[in-house]
């Protein structure tokens, strides 16, 4: 029989993981299924050991449980306890282990799918939510020179630079309006896009050099998307994002990372 696999989330009928693992499982020929798995908003816990007596090997976790996730793990990868976020569990051997594989996308796909070299470089960060914090450790661990963190609520930010104080020397935080000079690389990490904000950011971070990645998607690109090109930036949504997060959470999963660029490819098609 097939290992089995799930994303769990509430609401989850939109997810597209079951078709990326499913893409996966075709390139890598493992043999596996996948679901969605919509779990009562007070029965994160009950869903988890449910898939568990059922034989599941691991789950993907979303919106709104991956600080439930976190919780729930009996060991935590050393990147998902510095975003306190999980989006991966693997079951085995009686434990429930968390990672996050959110960051480690993020990374990939930028320099994977954009082919942006971040060593060296100098990071704008938007955001100190639970989106910034779990991409923070894995932006760190690729070279930049200097990463900013700007978020409209200074203080959350300075919490954020605290608990990653070992890293202070390439960390700093601002007001948005506060930020100075132009940016390499800057990644929207608020949650402004899912209400059709901009996170007021000045123009100046950006010049025709600069990549600029929201971490949303979706079939318009988003008002920091327009913002970030008007001002001559080369612009990016979160579904390189989604896939390489997803190939990320097969390879821990099965030991082997699929291809991701044929898919990404195919995913941005316009979908009938
Ligand atoms: P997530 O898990 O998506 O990161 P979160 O933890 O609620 O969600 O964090 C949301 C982030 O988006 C925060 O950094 C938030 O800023 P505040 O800390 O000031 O609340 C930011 N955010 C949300 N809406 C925003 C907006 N309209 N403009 C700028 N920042 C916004």
């Amino acid at each position: 029989m097939s290992d089995r696999y799930c994303v769990i989330g509430n609401p989850i009928a939109h997810s597209r993981s079951p078709a990326i693992h499913a893409a996966f499982a075709l390139d890598t020929g493992q043999s596996i299924t996948y679901e969605r798995c919509l779990a009562p908003l007070d029965g994160f816990d009950a869903t988890v050991r449910r898939l568990i007596a059922e034989g599941y090997r691991g789950a993907n976790v979303t919106v709104p449980f991956k600080l439930d996730a976190a919780r729930l793990a009996t060991r935590l990868a050393p990147r998902a306890a510095a975003a306190g976020a999980v989006n991966t569990l693997l079951f085995a051997d009686g434990e429930i282990v968390g990672d996050n594989t959110d960051g480690p996308g993020l990374v990939a796909d930028i320099v994977r799918n954009a082919g942006v070299v971040l060593q060296g470089k100098r990071i704008l960060l938007l955001g100190a939510g639970g989106a910034a914090r779990g991409a923070l450790l894995p932006l760190l661990d690729a070279g930049p020179r200097e990463i900013v963190i700007a978020n409209r609520t200074v203080a959350t930010a300075e919490k954020l630079l605290h608990d990653f104080g070992a890293h202070a020397a390439r960390l700093s935080v601002n007001g948005f309006a506060d930020v100075a000079g132009s940016f390499d690389v800057v990644v929207n990490a608020t949650s402004a896009s899912l209400a059709a904000d901009l996170p007021p950011v000045p123009a100046h971070v950006f010049t025709r050099a600069t990549l600029a990645l929201d971490m949303m998607y979706g079939n318009q690109p988003t008002v920091f998307m327009d913002f970030a090109a008007s001002h001559g930036a080369t612009v990016r949504d979160g579904l390189g994002m989604l896939v390489e997060q997803a190939a990320e959470a097969f390879a821990l999963w099965r030991g082997v990372r699929p291809a991701t660029a044929g898919l990404l490819a195919s995913m941005r098609q316009p979908r009938p």
